[in-house]
């Protein structure tokens, strides 16, 4: 088993305070940063959009993991390579051609990544499991930070991982909502690659030292 990849989700970090927070996690042990983007639409949140994306880029010092919780993405995949995505990452539920939505992402030189609401089973992806770069696992409703973890996501992580081996395919699996300390190594053992945790990481009292506790797992 190998560490995870950790995603610190910026929707839990101080807005106030974006750049303090951002410098605090170039200096963490987190490989990625994760930018939650919602539309009120697709989901009944809106959380914000192109301008913060780039503002906290000018900042970053580590890949930006876009997870767009929008309809008909299709229309800002561009403005977000531009805003500084290394992946994108659409929602089965929100795309109509998904595999051309793929081909796009890639075609503008990001990894493209696709998210499973908890209703939707893994299944659905076995017959383009070689064009994703990543599976996100919706283990919450999208939407909100700090919901509670649905428990059926272990399920799918074995599900999903038997997909990506018996089709030789290199996705990592990416695992989104309610992730702590405890549910992590389970996680892990399952077959998951990257952790995102928001409400987990910046609620905590010393983040830079729960970034490294999830890090140490696996
Ligand atoms: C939920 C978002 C998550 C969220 C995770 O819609 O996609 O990335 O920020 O937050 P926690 O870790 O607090 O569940
Ligand atoms: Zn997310």
């Amino acid at each position: 088993m190998n560490a995870p990849i950790i995603a610190p989700s910026v929707l839990a970090a101080d807005f106030a305070n974006l750049q303090r927070d951002v410098e605090m996690l170039n200096e963490s042990q987190a490989d990625w940063i994760h930018i939650d983007i919602m539309d009120g639409m697709f989901v009944p949140n809106i959380s914000f959009g192109l301008p913060v994306c780039e503002a906290i880029n000018k900042h970053a010092k580590k890949p930006l993991d876009v997870h767009l919780m929008i309809a008909q993405p299709d229309r800002y995949l561009e403005d977000f390579r531009n805003a500084g995505a290394a992946t994108i990452t659409v929602h089965y539920e929100a795309c109509d051609h998904l595999h051309r939505t793929l081909q796009v992402i890639k075609s503008l030189d990001c990894k493209a990544g696709v998210a499973l609401n908890p209703h939707t089973n893994v299944q659905l992806l076995e017959d383009i499991i070689c064009d994703i770069d990543m599976v996100c696992i919706m283990s919450v409703n999208p939407g909100f930070g700090g919901q509670k973890f649905i428990e059926n996501t272990y399920k799918k992580v074995r599900q999903l991982k038997e997909i990506i081996a018996e089709n030789d395919a290199k996705t990592l699996i990416e695992i989104d909502g309610g992730v702590n300390a405890t549910n992590a190594p389970l996680l892990m053992e399952a077959g998951a690659d990257v952790l995102v945790a928001g409400s987990f990481v910046f609620k905590s009292l010393d983040p830079l030292a729960t970034i490294e506790e999830l890090k140490r797992i696996g």
